[in-house]
């Protein structure tokens, strides 16, 4: 809440204004009855025809004045909070981009949109509102009370009956609806994620004929925020008629006390109408108090919920003093960056078991590190350590001797290519998505990089090459075609650590062959390190870990490791046959 307000400082000035303006709104319209008393008693009833003129005209300058204030009061509030919101919105932005996986996890991604936008959006609404009224309702009150029992004393009694009334109906609607918002939007977060979760998996859901389960999800979510809402409205609904009654009974109420009191020569006719209308304006004020009671607790749950985005500490930030990465001095542009794990642990946020532990190895430059293990074993997480998407909880990772938590996130990652395990592309043209990395590449870079990842041939073969529009998520290529764009993606940005994590599971063997061999031959002097389920794409690798459950289970070439490891020597045995193992041995 703290955080969202520290937002609308640099705002005040607007503020004054629209204080000072709705001051001068207020003056107009406590200004009027006392001109139409004033036309009453002193015009029409003592037949003077000049002084109605003159009355009424100054009547209608001072309503005009009143009118304008009122049009700027609303401009500079919608002002305010349109621009305010902007900001909100983009430190959200800004924030969640730089949140790391854990507090992306933490917050679910359907949560973080809704906070980004309906929320921010209740709290824009919330601003118009509180700026107009917050500020209008209170002056407007006092004067009115002020003016009403200047005009008349003896009819007080009746504004306070009335304001009785109206803040025993405040006191309602704090209770009944108030701890409902933080449901409503909690609600909506829920119809927001299986909506979103729908979407992405539509094909799954199809293949399953899980239409009706998700149908009935779905509407389960969503009957929970309309009995919400209908309840919330409901409250509403029973509310502004109240207010309405109230209004009315009390108008009666002063008419019949004011008519005795006008008999009895004790009141003029004219005063009685003023008095009306102030007493109008008492009840309307406190209205409106009681609108902005219903919309800032809902608002405040929304500036909450956007607040926690905004102080959730990011868990992977950088260094205050980073060290900076050898290979990255100035014109030192030098191939390769060895990667170290010194006894590395690591236990996912809010998991109870290690996924990793006791890691110790070393990728050379120039070299071919592979990663092989069972599904679940951490080889994925293993290498989400080098790029910092995870800090490691014990133990250290280092990039050319120096630990990544010392460097600035920039550099490190400048140094690295990462074809992650499920790629994604963005929407725009194969070019484009080429270019993400580095885009002051040539067209010969880009060329290059798509015929080392074999990808040249299919995308010359589509009748726009390199233009051929890609579809948001990449869902108009294949799944090779994919992984192979993925792939020369990594290398446009000619990385000097090149992480491929099971990128070659979806290849042919021939070209699953083709591949490594271009990388080989192509781009040398890099640290590689290749994750792969298939023994065959990493028989020729320098250095082969096998892992199990987070944990080593062998390190060495493919030769060292059938003879000592069992775990890699039973891997081989299911998917080699007799005479690749031998060949196999030739070749070491
Ligand atoms: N974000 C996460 N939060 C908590 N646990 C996780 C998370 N991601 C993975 N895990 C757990 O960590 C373990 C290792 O997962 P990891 O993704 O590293 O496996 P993997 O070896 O890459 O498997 P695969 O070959 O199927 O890709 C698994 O037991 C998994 O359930
Ligand atoms: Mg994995």
């Amino acid at each position: 809440m703290k955080t969202v307000l520290s937002y609308y400082k640099q705002y005040i000035p607007f503020v004054c204004i629209i204080i000072l303006v709705l001051f001068g709104q207020v003056m107009c319209e406590l200004f009027l009855p006392m001109f139409m008393s004033d036309i009453i008693d002193n015009g029409i009833v003592a037949g003077d025809l000049d002084r109605i003129r003159h009355t009424g005209i100054i009547m209608i300058g001072v309503a005009f004045a009143a009118v304008i204030f009122s049009m700027s009061g609303s401009l500079f509030a919608s002002l305010t909070a349109a621009k305010a919101a902007r900001k909100i919105r983009k430190a959200l932005f800004t924030r969640v981009t730089a949140f790391s996986r854990a507090e992306i996890e933490q917050f679910s991604t359907a949560s973080l949109i809704t906070r980004s936008t309906n929320d921010v959006q209740m709290i824009q609404q919330a601003t118009v509102m509180s700026l107009r009224m917050m500020i209008f309702a209170p002056i407007m009150g006092i004067g009115a009370v002020f003016m009403a029992l200047k005009t008349s004393v003896s009819l007080s009694w009746t504004v306070g009956l009335a304001l009785l009334c109206v803040c025993g109906l405040m006191i309602f609607s704090f209770v009944a609806i108030f701890p409902r918002f933080r449901m409503m939007q909690e609600k909506l977060d829920r119809v927001n994620l299986i909506m979103k979760e729908r979407l992405s998996g539509t094909l799954v859901v199809r293949a399953f004929r899980t239409e009706f389960k998700e149908q009935e999800r779905f509407d389960e979510a969503n009957v929970d925020l309309t009995k919400l809402y209908i309840f919330v409205n409901k409250c509403l609904a029973f509310m502004l008629p109240t207010m309405t009654l109230i209004m009315s009974g009390v108008g009666v109420l002063i008419i019949w006390v004011g008519a005795h009191l006008v008999d009895a020569q004790q009141l003029m006719i004219g005063d009685m109408m003023a008095y009306l209308q102030y007493a109008m304006h008492v009840i309307m004020s406190f209205m409106f108090v009681t609108m902005i009671f219903v919309m800032i607790p809902r608002a405040a749950v929304s500036a909450k919920r956007v607040g926690q985005i905004l102080d959730t500490p990011i868990s992977i930030s950088d260094p205050e003093e980073p060290k900076s990465v050898p290979l990255l001095e100035e014109g030192t542009k030098a191939k390769g960056g060895e990667v170290e794990f010194r006894n590395v642990s690591f236990t996912y946020p809010d998991a109870e078991e290690k996924a990793l532990s006791g890691i110790s190895f070393t990728a050379q430059p120039g070299k071919m590190t592979a990663i092989i293990g069972g599904t679940g074993c951490g080889k994925s997480t293993l290498i989400n350590l080098i790029p910092r998407f995870y800090d490691a909880t014990e133990g250290q990772v280092l990039v050319n001797g120096v630990n990544v938590k010392d460097m600035k996130q920039a550099d490190l990652r400048s140094l690295i290519g990462l074809v992650p395990q499920k790629g994604t592309l963005f929407s725009g043209t194969i070019e484009s998505n080429l270019r993400y990395g580095n885009q002051d590449a040539t067209e010969g870079d880009l060329r290059e990089a798509a015929e080392i990842a074999q990808a040249l041939g299919f995308i010359e073969e589509k009748p726009d090459g390199f233009e051929t529009e890609i579809a948001q998520g990449g869902t108009n290529v294949s799944g090779g075609q994919k992984q192979r764009l993925c792939i020369a993606r990594a290398l446009v940005k000619k990385p000097q650590i090149m992480i491929f994590d099971d990128s070659f599971s979806a290849l042919d063997y021939a070209t699953d062959r083709a591949l490594r061999n271009a990388l080989r031959e192509r781009v040398t002097g890099s640290t590689f390190i290749i994750i792969a389920q298939r023994i065959n794409t990493i028989l020729d690798a320098d250095q082969i870990i096998v892992l199990e459950d987070g944990q080593i289970a062998g390190i060495g070439t493919h030769d060292e490791l059938m003879g000592t490891c069992q775990v890699y020597s039973e891997i081989a045995r299911s998917q080699l046959s007799e005479e690749e193992l031998e060949r196999g041995r030739d070749n070491g």
